[in-house]
Parts: structure tokens; C-alpha cells; sequence
């Protein structure tokens, strides 16, 4: 039995929500209800009740917290990583700080391909404890959910190794984990001169193999300029499709690469990145039920142009953020990093940024009928400030952690 947790006195509870929603659109995105002075109560891993201190029933919990000053928000939900990781890559982050681009270090054969020559050495023993010390980190931080991708084998053995050591991780970590197939992340240097082939042993290889086990809930794609063509992106979504595995995939990073239409055509639950996002990608995104996710710890790392999140709000677009947590582009899974970023590069209100990080990244990873906002009968995974003036200042004060204590399935963490 799983305590009977009663958090009184909260200084403002954010993100409530009477009738859930699925997900947050264009102008309701700069909505957020929330309640002043409020109690929340958790029962048998889940929310049972919530309101105003004035209403609390008359109720004997087996804790109480106090969290007077401080307030109460449901957990992030980080809805792309790539934390399962062999080795950082800080020594080739010199040639970047030095002037090389992203895609000139992996044209050297560095960036992704330098992690899966590392991956192929590594064993699941040694993924596992260090993918749950970056685990542990981004939950000290306020995540709730994330989403982990392979993408560093690429190669049928060790793809299918990183799809294991997720799903062992999704078995032993509090978190709520979804995983997604991304063998299409690089060209491997033996198939450069092949990359048809390299496809076709993702689809006739890789694919029926990780779907007889189980092991993934999404497939992706980096479909760039200087990585998988259009062609490529079809004929592997489509494939996957065959398996059940919806796409989140890698878009417009680099280029106006035509990935964001070919998501929207397999219907992806996400399509990622969008630097290079005009007129005629938005149009696709509208009447779509893709949901368009930026994730600004990259844009930042990479010095690349920001995603025009304004213009895609303003259209009635809705927008998630996401940490892309991974030791290239994206070296921290700090949502509330992200949550500033929201603001600081896109000119998000903290309300947009709010949503973005909570509901609209529950939806990017099909979890927001269980997650993503304080609702009744929702997984009781929130995390309490420390004590903070308002929640404005969440984006605002960044760079620290904010977060006092989490509660994870119902359970306090520690
Ligand atoms: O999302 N864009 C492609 N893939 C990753 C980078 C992974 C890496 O460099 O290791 C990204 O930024
Ligand atoms: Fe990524």
C-alpha cells in the first residue's frame, strides 16, 4: 500500500486542469489555471483531490507536508533524450568552440559516429548505470516522464543493445520511460557510399527484429540535409508502420529538408527540432495531430538560428520543449534550463512555456492522459519549490535548481 499523501498550504498549485485535455494549442497555450492557496491530495500512486486550503476535506493521510511558500507543479515531461549514451564528447566540443560546424565534425567521421564506435565497446551493464545517474539528475531537476532513443549502435547488434538497456531502465527507474528506434541517426562509415543499403537493413533487418522483442514504442528519423533523404524517411516510416510504431522524427534541423511534411504524412506524434520552419511546414502542421517540438538546449549549444516559435504559436500551432539531452548537441536534460530557454530565445511567456513543457511534452510522447497537469486520477508524479514569489519565476531565475522535493508515482523520492 502506497502512502496517503497530503500536501497542505500550497503557496500556488499550477497546471490544474477539470476537464484534461490532450494537449494545448496557439492562444490557450498562454493559459494556465492554477489555484492559490491550495492542498493537494495523493492516494495509491495517484491524484485523488485538490483545491483551495479553505475546502480541504476532513481527511486522515499517513503524511502531511507543509509547503507553505512554496508551490506545487506537475512534472515535466521530457519527450526527447538521448541520455543512453557511451561517453561524453567534450574534447571534439573544442573543434566547435574552435569554429568547426556540427555537420563538419561528423562529416570527420566524429559527432554520432564517434559515439557508436565507443557504443560497440560498452557493455549493457555499464549503459545502464551511467543512463541511471543522468536519470537521477534530471529528476532532481523536475522530470516526471522522458523519452530515451537509440541511435548509437547502428548496427542491427548494438541498436538492438540500446533498445534492451532501455527497456531495462523503464523496469528499475521511478520515471515514466518511452522509447523510440532511431537506427536512421547516421550513415555508419562502412555504408557512406551505400546509404540505400544501410536503409534497406533497417527495414528488413532492424525493424522485425526490435518488433518480435518489443522494444520500442516510436521510430525516428533524422531526416536532414547531410543525413536521411525524404526517400529514406518514407520508406522507413512506412515500414515501421507496418509494426505499429508511430514517428517522432528529426526535422529541419539543418535545412528545410522536407521532414517536417513527410511526419505529418505518417501522422508522427512529434516532429523535432524545425530551425527551418516557414509558411508551407506550418500549413502542414495545422489540421495535423503532429505535435511540433523544439528543443532549444541544442539551437543554444550549436549557436544555430531558433525555431520561428512565435509565428507558429501566433498560427495556432501548439509547441512542446524538450531537453534533447545527449552528449553532441545537447549536453543537460535541465528542464527548467529548457523552461528558461523558452523565454530567453523564443520569447515565450512563462505560461507558453509552462504548457510546453508539461502537456504539450506529455502529448509528444503519448503520455498525457496520465500525465502532464494536476487532474484527478492522473499519475501523482509533482515536484514542490523551494520557496519561490510567484511562478513567473521559474523561467526567470535560471541556471539554479528550484525544485525542493518530487513525488514520483506517489512516492516522495530522495
Ligand atoms: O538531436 N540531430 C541529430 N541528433 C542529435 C545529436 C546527437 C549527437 O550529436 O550525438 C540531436 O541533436
Ligand atoms: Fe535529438
Amino acid at each position: 500500500m502506497k502512502e496517503k499523501i497530503l500536501i497542505k498550504n500550497i503557496k500556488e498549485l499550477i497546471q490544474v486542469e477539470d476537464k484534461p485535455k490532450r494537449k494545448v494549442c496557439g492562444k490557450d497555450m498562454a493559459k494556465l489555471s492554477t489555484i492559490k492557496n491550495a492542498y493537494l491530495i495523493i492516494e495509491e500512486g495517484k491524484i485523488y483531490g485538490f483545491g483551495k486550503m479553505q475546502n480541504v476535506p476532513d481527511y486522515s493521510p499517513d503524511k502531511v507536508i507543509d509547503a507553505e511558500g512554496k508551490m506545487v507543479f506537475p512534472s515535466f515531461c521530457d519527450s526527447h533524450t538521448h541520455l543512453v549514451y557511451p561517453a561524453s564528447r567534450e574534447i571534439e566540443y573544442i573543434d566547435k568552440i574552435k569554429g568547426l560546424s556540427y555537420e563538419e565534425i561528423a562529416k570527420r567521421g566524429g559527432g554520432i559516429l564517434n559515439s557508436a564506435r565507443k557504443m560497440h565497446q560498452t557493455s549493457e551493464d555499464q549503459l545502464i548505470e551511467s543512463a541511471l545517474e543522468r536519470l537521477n539528475e534530471i529528476i532532481s531537476y523536475g522530470s516526471g516522464a522522458v523519452e530515451i532513443k537509440s541511435g548509437y549502435g547502428l548496427n542491427t547488434e548494438d541498436e538492438l543493445k540500446m533498445l534492451r538497456v532501455i527497456k531495462k531502465l523503464k523496469e528499475i527507474s521511478p520515471l515514466t520511460i518511452k522509447s523510440t528506434f532511431l537506427g536512421a541517426h547516421a550513415i555508419p562509415q562502412k555504408y557512406k557510399a551505400y546509404q540505400t543499403e544501410y536503409v534497406d537493413l533497417i527495414i528488413n533487418e532492424m525493424i522485425p527484429m526490435l518488433a518480435a522483442e518489443e522494444l520500442a514504442d516510436y521510430i525516428d528519423v533524422f531526416c536532414d540535409r547531410g543525413f536521411f533523404t525524404v526517400d529514406d524517411t518514407d520508406r522507413i516510416l512506412n515500414a515501421g508502420m507496418k509494426y505499429g510504431l508511430r514517428p517522432k522524427i528529426h526535422a529541419n534541423e539543418l535545412d528545410y529538408s522536407g521532414g517536417i511534411q513527410v511526419g505529418v504524412k505518417y501522422n508522427a506524434l512529434s516532429v523535432d527540432h524545425l530551425e527551418f520552419t516557414g509558411e508551407e511546414e506550418i500549413n502542414a502542421l495545422l489540421n495535423s495531430e503532429t505535435m511540433p517540438t523544439v528543443l532549444p538546449g541544442a539551437a543554444f549549444f550549436l549557436g544555430m538560428v531558433y525555431a520561428p516559435v512565435r509565428k507558429m504559436i501566433d498560427a495556432g500551432l501548439p509547441v512542446a520543449l524538450a531537453s534533447d539531452f545527449n552528449p553532441g548537441s545537447s549536453p543537460s536534460g535541465n528542464m527548467q534550463f529548457i523552461l528558461s530557454m523558452g523565454s530567453i530565445a523564443y520569447k515565450m511567456t512563462p505560461e507558453e512555456g509552462i504548457n510546453a513543457t508539461t502537456i504539450n511534452g506529455a502529448y509528444a510522447m503519448d503520455v498525457s492522459e496520465e500525465l502532464g497537469s494536476i487532474a484527478i486520477g492522473k499519475k501523482a508524479n509533482v515536484f514542490i519549490t523551494k520557496k519561490i514569489p510567484s511562478y513567473e519565476f521559474m523561467p526567470y531565475y535560471y541556471g539554479t535548481n528550484k525544485v525542493e522535493t518530487v513525488i514520483l508515482n506517489g512516492e516522495i523520492w530522495d
